[in-house]
């Protein structure tokens, strides 16, 4: 496996790999979550790339980049035993050569509801730099977990609408035994917040269930606000049932139940795909 920190080597790397190459990008601290991803990818690839970069122009001024999670040793050996060929993981002054970006990705009305109306300017950021990561690899196909569902609706849309010549593959969320979602953020909670957050993934399950038995989408959402409300600890920041692409709620079939909440200091999303009935 090859470790590339800048973009030379990235490209000699990149120019040796033959057939179909894949990439899975990740601001490392990885997890099962980013192992399923890269499973997912290892299994159609000839080729894999991780890429490794905690990318500033995403977080708020009030958000954790300063203590985002750096493991890059451990998450290196992770690629290594997972099968990955090309580890790339710059500085940052690698991928930003200019300091700031003066140009960035526009990412448009639907990055302003849900995370982005908590998260300004958060999925600009986003796109930004996922732009950056397929232009660099050159990757015929880029891997994305559901978890992050509203990014990987907006990196769908940034691909069509940009002609961005690559193939976006949702992989489902991985979760652990008890129901929480995996997230590098998880390792911030402490074990009473631990218990606390299991109302995310209790609330998404009984709205699921309601609209499954076809008592609609308010009952739906109402379900699962009873779910968060009863946990202490637990602030909700918003759960909506939107339909597949995060539109309105539709009336039947397919739709998305969403939800954000901060436990204790810790901020955390969970989705679902639910069939309103
Ligand atoms: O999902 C993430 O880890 C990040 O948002 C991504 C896609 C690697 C961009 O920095």
């Amino acid at each position: 496996m090859i470790v590339a920190t800048d973009r030379g080597d990235l490209a000699a790397a990149r120019a040796r790999m033959t057939g179909r190459v894949a990439v899975v990008m990740t601001m490392g601290a990885l997890h099962a979550g980013h192992a399923a991803l890269i499973r997912a990818a290892r299994a159609v690839a000839d080729h894999l790339i991780v890429t490794i970069f905690v990318n500033p122009l995403q977080f708020g001024p009030s958000e954790d980049f300063g203590r985002y999670p750096r493991t890059v040793e451990a998450d290196v050996e992770i690629c290594r035993a997972e099968g990955v060929d090309l580890v790339f993981a710059p500085a940052h002054q690698e991928i930003y050569r200019d300091g700031e970006p003066r140009v960035r990705v526009d990412s448009g009305p639907l990055a302003t509801i849900l995370e982005g109306a908590s998260r300004p300017g958060h999925f600009d950021g986003v796109l930004t730099v996922v732009l950056k990561l397929l232009n660099l690899t050159r990757a015929d196909a880029a891997y994305f977990g559901e978890k992050d569902y509203q990014q990987l609706t907006l990196i769908r849309a940034m691909v069509r609408d940009l002609d961005v010549p690559v193939e976006i593959i949702g992989v489902p969320t991985v979760r652990e035994p008890d129901g929480l979602a995996l997230s590098s953020r998880n390792r911030y909670l402490s074990p009473a917040d631990r218990t606390a957050a299991l109302a995310l993934p209790r609330a998404l399950r009984a709205g699921a269930a309601a609209a499954e038995a076809g008592l609609g989408g308010d009952r739906s959402l109402a379900a699962a606000r009873t779910e968060i409300a009863g946990t202490p600890g637990v602030v909700l920041d918003y759960l909506e049932l939107t339909d597949p692409v995060l539109g309105p709620t539709p009336v039947r079939g397919p739709a998305r139940l969403v939800v954000a909440a901060r436990v204790g200091a810790t901020r955390l999303i969970d989705n679902l795909a639910v069939e309103l009935g």
